[in-house]
């Protein structure tokens, strides 16, 4: 198909999450299948790190984006589902070598590859499948296809250096802030919902929406997640809570409240930073810090107008359960407790 029919918008009711993965279960099983083969390696470490980061979970959001953007532009074939392997792989390639940036013990609730492996042979089994992920793509002889990938992948790369250099700095800005999730996240989303599009074969407005789309969900998924770092509990999180901030990063919540904050506040923040944990100051003070100054609430309320610029992006697509999907998955991201 070449193009898509406009009509008015229609409210629909929400789906629910079991709804929308059960609107693509058949191509997301295919997805894993895709995925358990092609991180299989003549070099045994490769073949069971693959399957070790297979088998620990992962939400396989980015691919159902990809799915349920392609279906809800018409499309019923095979390309969809060999770019959802390459986004997931690609997403987990950045996991791997984020753990070892970040020296992380734990990610899905188990221990991280470079707790089991090391960094060394962390840094390669990624290095290994954002290779998988390209020559997958390769395949697929599309040169629109491959350009989204690549300067994906530079974009991401350029967030997790430039989220280096921020590291343990207290007085980074919105704007920057925005800079680093654009790259680390929203970028990865954007793309996923318009190669959706492109496998279609859908017209360059339609891509250039569901681009928006992806973009603005990401940003949204990202700050919930940020919030959710401060909010959840290590349980559901996988990870320790107050984890980012303990690492030396300042996300959204942390920089709307210190606007507000008074000198003997911005000291609790500093304190975390230069000590890179909560030794001298617990992580109750720093919550306790985010409540009074509404860092949590102002950010909050960021995500969900993120949330509504995703779902105006995608108001004129032709009704379908797809873009049913695809609405009601701005409102869980904004409300996912994990
Ligand atoms: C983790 O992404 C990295 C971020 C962008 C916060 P997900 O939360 O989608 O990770 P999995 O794949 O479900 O583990
Ligand atoms: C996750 O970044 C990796 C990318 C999105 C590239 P973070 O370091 O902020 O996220 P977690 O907390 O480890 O998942
Ligand atoms: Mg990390
Ligand atoms: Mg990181």
């Amino acid at each position: 198909m070449t193009d898509v029919d406009m009509r008015m918008p229609r409210t629909q009711p929400l789906l629910s999450r079991r709804e929308i993965f059960a609107l693509i279960r058949e191509d997301l099983a295919r997805v894993e299948r895709e995925i358990r083969t092609d991180s299989i390696s003549s070099v045994d470490a490769i073949t069971a790190i693959g399957q070790y980061l297979h088998g620990s979970g992962g939400k396989r959001l980015r691919p159902a984006l990809l799915l349920l953007s392609a279906r809800a532009c018409g499309y019923q074939g095979d390309l969809a589902v060999r770019l959802g392997a390459v986004v997931e792989l690609i997403h987990t390639a950045t996991l791997v070598h984020d753990d070892v940036i970040d020296s992380a013990d734990t990610r899905r609730g188990r221990p991280s590859t470079n707790s089991r492996w090391g960094n060394q042979v962390s840094v390669l089994a990624g290095d290994w499948l954002y290779m998988q992920a390209f020559t997958l793509s390769l395949r697929l002889r599309d040169f629109h296809i491959l350009d989204l990938l690549t300067n994906l992948t530079q974009m991401m790369v350029e967030g997790e250096l430039l989220q280096l250099d921020y590291i343990g700095h207290m007085n980074l800005t919105e704007d920057d802030y925005f800079e680093l999730v654009n790259r680390k996240t929203a970028c990865l989303f954007s793309v996923c919902a318009r190669l959706g599009s492109v496998v279609a074969e859908a017209s360059s407005e339609i891509e250039a929406r569901l681009g928006d789309y992806g973009w603005n969900l990401g940003m949204a998924f990202q700050l919930v997640d940020d919030i959710l770092d401060f909010t959840s509990s290590a349980t559901k999180l996988g990870k320790p809570v107050g984890n980012d901030l303990g690492e030396g990063k300042v996300t959204l919540p942390v920089i709307l409240a210190l606007e507000s904050a008074i000198p003997e506040e911005r000291v609790l923040v500093e304190t975390v930073l230069r000590e890179r944990g909560y030794r001298s100051v617990p992580l109750q003070a720093v919550l306790a810090l985010l409540e009074k100054r509404n860092g949590i609430e102002r950010a909050r309320r960021q995500a969900l107008a993120f949330a509504e610029k995703a779902r105006q992006h995608i108001a004129e697509l032709p009704e379908s359960p797809y873009k049913g999907a695809l609405h009601s998955i701005t409102e869980l991201v904004v409300e996912r407790e994990s």
